[in-house]
């Protein structure tokens, strides 16, 4: 069972609020919940918005907080002013996750690139565009996906004139994280598929290698299916013609057991 964080700010009247608390395993209405900080396995899913209203929040491993819930759309306004770490300062703006009307697959990557920072998009630079072709050739319908990524900000350093790509720290990646666990709560995905190491640690813990298990699936209380893969950026990256097109036969391998399963 995942494990949220929550900020409970004040004494609150939490009636209607159905919490598996801590380590109790069973499911109890709480009329009284004290002010603090609990851990907790879920709330009922048409309580959160009682637990909004209360103030509650999911917090981050670094003490941020985001909204314990909400639509994709009004998470990703709210998101626009995360200030949870620092990584805003140099990035043009938040790129929020976005897909499918109903989507049933969630692509996560690592970071925002270059051109996703200044359209506010994610994939939709080099790396996205190789994406959708490789789910084109593995049969993976586009319209069930949702796509985002670990951290929401481009992390970059100055190369002459260009913005080159850095890698976001782990405390950058658990800032982070509260924003990722709201999506996949609401989007409630059957299958997540971890792009790259960074997605996965994120994921799947700080000991997964995706050199060992890459299309693998991987128990996860997050979704039914979860995967990780190598992050088309990396085939991007390959030394010759002859090993890229290695790499993406590959990644078509693993993405059509995504598009066999029934979804
Ligand atoms: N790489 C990622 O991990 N995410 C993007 O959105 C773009 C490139």
């Amino acid at each position: 069972m995942p494990q949220i964080l929550v900020r409970i700010p004040r004494c609150s009247l939490l009636s209607t609020v159905v919490w598996q608390v801590s380590s109790r395993t069973d499911t109890r209405s709480l009329h009284f919940v004290l002010a603090g900080t609990y851990i907790i396995h879920g709330i009922a899913g048409d309580c959160e918005a009682v637990a909004e209203s209360r103030g509650v929040q999911r917090i981050a491993a670094n003490g941020g907080s985001v909204p314990l819930s909400g639509s994709i759309p009004e998470l990703a306004e709210k998101a626009k002013n995360c200030r949870n770490c620092d990584l805003w300062r140099n990035a043009t703006q938040t790129v929020f996750g976005e897909g499918g009307s109903r989507p049933r697959i969630m692509f996560i990557g690592e970071q925002p690139g270059n051109e996703e920072d200044k359209e506010g998009k994610p994939f939709v630079g080099p790396a996205g565009r190789l994406l959708d072709r490789l789910l084109v050739e593995a049969g993976v319908d586009r319209k069930k996906v949702y796509v985002t990524n670990a951290v929401k900000h481009f992390k970059w350093e100055p190369r002459g004139k260009r913005r080159i790509h850095k890698k976001p720290s782990a405390r950058e990646i658990d800032a982070c994280r509260p924003w990722l666990d709201a999506e996949i709560a609401e989007i409630k995905p059957a299958v997540i598929v971890c792009l790259g190491a960074t997605a996965a640690q994120a994921i799947l813990g700080r000991t997964f290698r995706v050199t060992q298990h890459r299309g693998e699936f991987i128990e996860s209380p997050l979704a039914v299916h979860v995967m990780a893969t190598v992050h088309p950026s990396a085939i991007l990256r390959a030394p010759d013609e002859k090993t890229r097109h290695e790499q993406e036969r590959e990644f078509v391998r693993d993405m059509g057991q995504i598009a066999k399963l029934k979804l």
